[in-house]
């Protein structure tokens, strides 16, 4: 197996990870000081920095002005090449983004397409002439929020952005745009990074003939809870089918390379059939389409068992699953679940049959900070109250002093009232810490081929509580038991139990039944 499927992903923020040089935000060089952290003190196998390209960060830094240098704001190309270079030396792998639907409309190929019909880059972008009734070419509307087109008065035609006006999408269908594309991939790869996390991955090929999408009912759809947006059923405006042989072409310049490159793609579809489709006829597009319905889960043994479940019979044969329970787009899991469920969220995410992707911070428990109306920055949220994603995003609290170790400027997002009690260093000195649970977790998945290579299957258990097994050829099988409920729950289980989420009763044998405490979760081994 790769690494990319007995591995751990986590996801940095670089914007808010660690500040190297005190300007309140953070950089390349930051996070260089804290790589033994990821590696040693943590453990995980592969790093996924978020853009940190050039980009007037109107939608922080997913809106890229040039792919192949560092905005000055999180250093330059040497610094990237340094980081890299340390994560490498302790084995971990290094997975960047690439964001193909879109550019800032700062990018030289925007302007130069913008600067008139006849200049050879026009149709690097989709645009097209007013509609019958003068407005829009079509009914599409932007993701946060408004119509998804924007007139260009020097022109005369409009221009699509399925995101912020300043995000121009690009012409996929044009060769050129993907081989100037593909060059920016080949660009990183030589650099050595170990993949590319691919933003709105299933966006870059729309309906050729720009149909309007079907209305439909406000609160039913899959958008349901993106205001505007959740009124129409995005049937043309992503997802064309002509995606996949492109998505075979890019695999197959990744496995071009000697040592294997990743390919995880940004997916939002829910129905796990069509979903499934991203791997591939052959699996020969996407490694590892992100899956997120747990992201959005009723927090319910029977709910979550059955999302498996239908996960598990959706797989194409030789696909290999994966779990997401957070990142830069969500509100933190603490949050979205509650607190009780923090250590149970950590321990389904990493026992569960795939790769699972840890969201910064997630592993200290993190919760949603409240940002004041004059701190709020993210685009989104200024655009569509209640949409804000910087309540996610705040700075890594490393440490008791003011910046949180985070920096000793003046942090770009507040840091909450929450960084002050979970820091770093406070769960370190404390055995029973979330964070200790996560590294014990870790440490677990990692020592354990039954957990990191495994197959799954449900096992009996009380309603309330998730019980499944994980065995491997050769390898000590596992049983995880995951009590959901506030009420204790006996459950039949013998063998050691090499962890609980309560941290408190690793290591002791279980000969036949065990009372779970409420939420609480347990690992067991048969030997
Ligand atoms: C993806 C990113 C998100 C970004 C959007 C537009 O959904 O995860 O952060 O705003 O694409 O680029």
């Amino acid at each position: 197996m790769e690494w990319w499927q007995t591995g751990v992903i986590y996801q940095i923020y670089p914007r808010s990870f660690q500040d190297g040089n005190g300007d309140g935000v953070g950089d390349l060089t930051g996070i260089l000081g804290r790589v033994d952290y990821l590696s040693e003190t943590l453990g995980v196998d592969a790093v996924w920095l978020s853009p940190f390209y050039r980009s007037p960060m109107d939608d922080f830094g997913y809106d890229i002005s040039d792919y192949c240098d560092v905005d000055p704001l999180f250093g330059g190309l040497d610094d990237f090449d340094r980081l890299l270079e340390a994560f490498h030396d302790r084995g971990v792998r290094v997975i960047v983004d690439l964001v193909p639907n879109h550019t800032s409309d700062r990018h030289p190929w925007f302007l130069e397409s913008r600067s008139g019909r006849d200049h050879p880059r026009r149709e690097w972008y989709v645009w097209a002439d007013p509609g019958p009734d003068g407005g829009p070419p079509n009914n599409w509307l932007a993701a946060f929020g408004g119509v998804a087109w924007e007139w260009d008065e020097s022109t005369g035609q409009y221009y699509l952005h399925s995101f912020l006006r300043s995000q121009p999408d690009l012409n996929w269908r044009n060769p050129e745009v993907e081989a100037a594309m593909f060059d920016v991939m080949r660009f990183w790869l030589e650099r050595g990074v170990d993949g590319f996390r691919l933003d709105v991955a299933h966006f870059v090929m729309k309906d050729p003939d720009l149909r309007d999408n079907p209305v439909i009912e406000p609160g039913v759809g899959a958008f349901k809870d993106m205001a505007e947006y959740g009124t129409q059923d995005h049937l043309y405006d992503k997802g064309h089918p002509d995606v996949h042989p492109l998505f075979r072409r890019m695999r197959a310049l990744l496995d071009g390379y000697r040592s294997p490159r990743v390919a995880i793609g940004e997916i939002h579809i829910d129905d796990y059939r069509q979903w499934a489709a991203y791997y591939g006829a052959d699996r020969d597009e996407l490694h590892l389409p992100f899956n997120f319905r747990l992201l959005y889960a009723d927090w319910q043994a029977d709910a979550i068992g059955a999302l498996v479940d239908e996960l598990e019979a959706a797989l194409p044969t030789g696909a290999w699953p994966n779990y997401v329970l957070g990142n830069h787009d969500e509100p933190r899991l603490a949050t979205r679940f509650g607190p009780e469920n923090r250590r149970l969220a950590a321990m389904l995410l990493l026992t569960l049959r795939g790769t699972p992707t840890l969201y910064y911070g997630d592993e200290l428990g993190l919760f949603e900070v409240e940002i004041p109306p004059d701190r709020q920055v993210d685009p989104w949220g200024l655009q569509v109250p209640g949409l804000g994603r910087d309540g996610c995003r705040t700075p890594m609290p490393w440490d008791g002093t003011p910046g949180a170790g985070f920096t000793r400027g003046e942090p770009w997002l507040p840091l909450g009232p929450q960084a002050a009690a979970m820091h770093v260093a406070a769960q370190l000195e404390d055995p029973g810490s979330v964070l200790n649970l996560y590294r014990a977790l870790l440490g677990l998945r990692r020592g354990m081929p039954s957990l990191h290579r495994g197959g799954y299957r449900r096992i009996e258990a009380p309603a309330g509580v998730l019980g499944y097994r994980r065995e491997a050829p050769g390898a000590a099988p596992v049983a995880v038991m995951l009590n959901f409920t506030g009420e204790g729950q006996v459950v039949e289980a013998a063998g050691e139990i090499a962890l609980s989420t309560t941290m408190n009763r690793t290591g002791t044998r279980s000969a036949g039944s065990i009372i779970l405490a409420p939420h609480e979760g347990i690992v067991i081994v048969d030997r």
